[in-house]
């Protein structure tokens, strides 16, 4: 859907903002851009929408160079939502939803109307928060106003800088919670900036890690986490990655022991190991696929040191204990993912 050819962007000041990027991001899949400040991420953001055009290479939106498309045209295809929110102070909330929709001509009304659709689409309440000036909301709601914006024109590619940067980090976890949410239905293709790393990771189907104006790494989080391919990119990601990986392991069959039979004993292989009055199994659960974080979390506040674990049909279909979870780490282990992921394949190394 966006695919970067050999993209550099030198600006007429001399300085290189981008270096030689090539990437490709699927229709429907939802990209992260992360790396440190200047690094070069609005900068490739913005020559998506034709705002900064590349000094050498190509990029292709659909299939077609942009640099031989009507800007205007382009830009209508593309949600953006600026660094920032850059909403308009002395337009109201619903005016500045129905901002795309009433450049492109829509009625008033027809604009209007859309806009409050949207504004409910991310948690406002259009008759409360539409009539207020930006100003008048929180820094969260304000947010919101940005990707209801961006949404506004059902466009097929969504550009969002740091769409969750001005707030707190309760409020930040909520929203990228409804903005998945949101992503599941509408399936955009979206390229996400974010200068931080545990919202490429919870966020992206894939990460691009960016170092001074090149892409270190491009890959799945769980990959980049397990697998960093440079150690500018191992530093990046930080010396708990480990930790992190957790979120994006999901737990398999494999990491499972057996479900105790009817609450019966064990049947004489582990001695007398003290168990806990549930027969053995324990009373939370946590879904097959479950991120091992969540599980984890679990498990450390359950007193019976074990999980149940439910299948697809909702049936208990195993036990986790912290010993399965050292397995699921181990399993998605640095050379496993990257024999999974196909490159670089040991035999053939
Ligand atoms: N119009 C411009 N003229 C000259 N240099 C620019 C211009 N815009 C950006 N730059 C430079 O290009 C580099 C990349 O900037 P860019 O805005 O893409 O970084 P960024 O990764 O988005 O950073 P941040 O996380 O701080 O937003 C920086 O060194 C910046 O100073
Ligand atoms: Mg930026």
């Amino acid at each position: 859907m966006i695919r970067f050819e050999q993209v550099t962007k030198r600006y007429p000041d001399g300085t290189t903002a981008v270096d030689g990027l090539s990437f490709e991001v699927a229709e429907g899949e939802l990209v992260t851009l992360v790396g440190p400040s200047g690094c070069g991420k609005t900068t490739t953001m913005m020559m998506v929408n034709r705002l900064v055009e590349p000094t050498s290479g190509r990029v292709l939106v659909d299939g077609r160079d942009i640099a031989g498309t009507d800007p205007v045209a382009l830009r209508r295809k593309i949600g953006y939502v600026i660094q920032q929110v850059g909403l308009f102070p002395h337009r109201t909330v619903l005016d500045n939803t129905a901002t795309v929709p009433a450049l492109l001509g829509w009625k008033k009304a027809a604009a209007r109307a859309r806009a409050a659709e949207l504004l409910e689409l991310v948690g406002l309440d259009p008759a409360v928060h539409g009539p207020r000036y930006p100003a008048q909301l929180s820094g969260g709601q304000r947010q919101r106003v940005g990707v209801a914006r961006a949404l506004a024109a059902d466009p097929p590619v969504l550009l969002m800088d740091e769409p969750f940067g001005a707030v707190d980090p309760v409020v930040r976890e909520r929203l990228q919670n409804e903005f998945l949410a949101l992503q599941a239905t509408v399936r955009k293709t979206v390229l996400l900036v974010t200068h931080d790393i545990e919202e490429a990771v919870r966020m992206g189907d894939r990460m691009a890690v960016y170092g001074q104006g090149r892409i270190e790494q491009f890959d799945t989080p769980a990959t980049v986490l397990a697998a960093p391919a440079t150690p500018y990119v191992a530093d990046f990601v930080g010396g708990d990655r480990a930790l992190k990986r957790l979120a994006v392991t999901p737990l398999t069959a494999d990491d499972l022991e057996p479900l105790p039979d009817g609450g019966a004993p064990d049947g004489g292989t582990g001695g007398t190991r003290a168990r806990t009055d549930t027969g053995g199994t324990a009373r939370t659960t946590v879904p097959l696929g479950g991120s091992l974080k969540d599980a984890l979390a679990l498990l450390l506040q359950d007193d019976s040191g074990r999980l149940t674990v439910t299948g697809p049909d909702g049936r208990p279909a195993g036990v986790l204990t912290p010993a399965g979870v050292h397995r699921a780490l181990r399993r998605a282990s640095p050379e496993r993912v990257q024999a999974l992921s196909g490159e670089d394949p040991p035999d053939r190394a």
